[in-house]
């Protein structure tokens, strides 16, 4: 299946950077290739980009089709393709796994197609021992290339086509921001927009200092003249990602300097873009400034995902997170209080070193009171090169889902708490897409991140709509367009 996308910068006019413009020279070096293996094949060849992990990826891999289909690729979303590219994850062990499963089948069709090539980049990639695995486990892999070198794609590219040996380019660290490369877009109507790259904050557990570098903020400039492209090319909603959004402005020259919550602001007043999401905000830095700046900008999406990683104050310092069980609660008590109509999602780890069933039930005890609307749970998992993989005191497995189950089953009776508030009121959705079981029914997203589904059809995509929420599903509602 081909994928309907909307590239910006399908060309190199108007760009002024000096990286982008030679990069826009090997795309079009690169075109000659694609265009010879064309002729070969018969038809257009294509190409798979599969994604792992967070928003960050997503994003990092709308840029690599950008590049891909601006080169001749046709973009398509199965493995059984000229092409493969792997965008890994590596901040749990079953992503580095699942990768790993997906490259024995695709050892499998380069056997049959010796003309198939499959790369492999991202976090996992700047990991030494997961690229020595695949120098000699996977010989067959073509390009290995890392977070911090991925706007280098097209050069790379042209690197594996005229090279029959592993091209392998990891970069240890960078400070540059190479903006206005072709990208290709998985939704017309919602995109997320990079406001800084990288973390400084090193929680005891975490690989992604190690494998995204120091933090980097893209300049105000640069983010809203995106924030305009996106609108004048009907995009409706964004999503400002970066690792730590609270700190945006590190990096960041004094004449640019700007808070996360003016920068919220700034981007509220681009025309055309009427919803703002932003991800992820941490506990430690999140200001009464940005709540206030959300209270005042109802552009910005009702809903905080906030991730809390344990509740026990002991664990938390042992994790380097910066603040304790009373203070996170606090900061939940405001903003209930300044955003009554705000969802408050978050992540939790279970099972970190030293954690005993006492931690679990204080974890516990905050998922009650805070009343998440909803809580993605993991089981700690051992990064090596992070303090936590070298701490004494591993929990065994065993304890470790034994804590996981208890704690899922009171997030479980917390969100349906929750859920069914809104239950017979208006709320004003995004229609996202049709309906997976019944085609007659669209599936649309509110303000607070919940679905409605509701009758409607393919013209309503992208569209916002007012719809009346009939009957709540637990996680979902049942509704009707008024
Ligand atoms: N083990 C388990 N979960 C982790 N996360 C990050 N590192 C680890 C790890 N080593 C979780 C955190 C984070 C989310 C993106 O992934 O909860 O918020
Ligand atoms: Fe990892 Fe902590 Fe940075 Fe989040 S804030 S990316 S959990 S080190």
């Amino acid at each position: 299946m081909s994928l309907d996308m909307s590239i910006l910068h399908k060309n190199a006019i108007g760009v002024t950077d000096e990286e982008s413009l030679k990069q826009f020279t090997y795309i079009e070096k690169a075109k000659g290739y694609v265009a010879e293996l064309e002729k070969e094949l018969g038809r257009k060849p294509t190409a798979c980009v599969v994604t792992f992990g967070c928003q960050m990826n997503a994003k990092d891999s709308e840029k690599l089709i950008g590049i891909l289909v601006s080169i001749g690729y046709e973009s398509v979303e199965t493995e059984d393709a000229d092409f493969v590219i792997y965008n890994t994850c590596t901040v749990r062990d079953n992503a580095d796994q699942r990768v790993l499963g997906r490259l024995g089948y695709v050892k499998s069709l380069h056997k049959k197609r010796p003309w198939m090539k499959t790369a492999i980049c991202g976090c996992m990639m700047q990991e030494k021992t997961a690229v020595e695995k695949i120098q000699k486990s996977y010989r067959f892999v073509n390009l290995i290339f890392g977070t911090h070198n991925l706007y280098k794609f097209a050069e790379l590219l042209c690197q594996m086509f005229e090279s029959d040996r592993m091209i392998i380019d990891i970069w240890e660290k960078t400070d540059r921001i190479v903006e206005q490369l072709p990208i290709s877009r998985k939704y017309s109507f919602k995109s997320g927009v990079n406001i800084m790259f990288g973390c400084n904050n090193f929680c005891t557990y975490c690989i992604v200092p190690y494998v995204r570098g120091r933090e980097r903020s893209r300049t105000p400039k640069d983010i809203i003249r995106e924030c305009e492209e996106l609108a004048a090319d009907g995009v409706k909603e964004v999503m400002l990602l970066g690792q730590n959004v609270d700190s945006y402005g590190i990096g960041l020259s004094d004449e640019d300097k700007i808070s996360f919550p003016e920068l919220l602001d700034e981007v509220c007043k681009v025309e055309g873009i009427e919803r703002v999401r932003f991800m992820t905000p941490h506990p430690k830095d999140m200001s009464v400034d940005l709540i206030d700046a959300i209270v005042r900008n109802p552009k910005v999406a009702r809903h905080i995902h906030l991730p809390l990683q344990s509740g026990s104050t002991e664990i938390l310092k042992r994790m380097n997170r910066h603040y304790t069980k009373e203070s996170y609660l606090q900061l939940v008590d405001l903003i209930r209080e300044k955003l009554p109509d705000a969802a408050i999602t978050t992540d939790i780890i279970v099972g970190f070193p030293g954690e005993k069933d006492s931690d679990v039930d204080e974890t516990i005890d905050v998922v009650r009171k805070a009343g998440f609307d909803n809580a993605f749970t993991f089981i700690y998992s051992k990064r090596t090169g992070t303090p936590a993989a070298s701490f004494e005191d591993q929990v065994s497995e065993e304890d470790a889902k034994r804590n996981f189950n208890r704690l899922l089953k009171a997030v479980q009776e917390t969100a349906r708490l929750q859920s069914g508030k809104l239950e017979g009121t208006v709320e004003r959705v995004l229609v996202e897409d049709i309906n997976e079981q019944d085609s007659n029914l669209v599936t649309g997203r509110m303000s607070n991140n919940t679905l409605v589904h509701f009758p409607g059809d393919e013209s309503l995509i992208g569209t916002f709509v007012d719809v009346h929420l009939d009957e709540c599903h637990g996680f979902y509602y049942t509704g009707t367009m008024v």
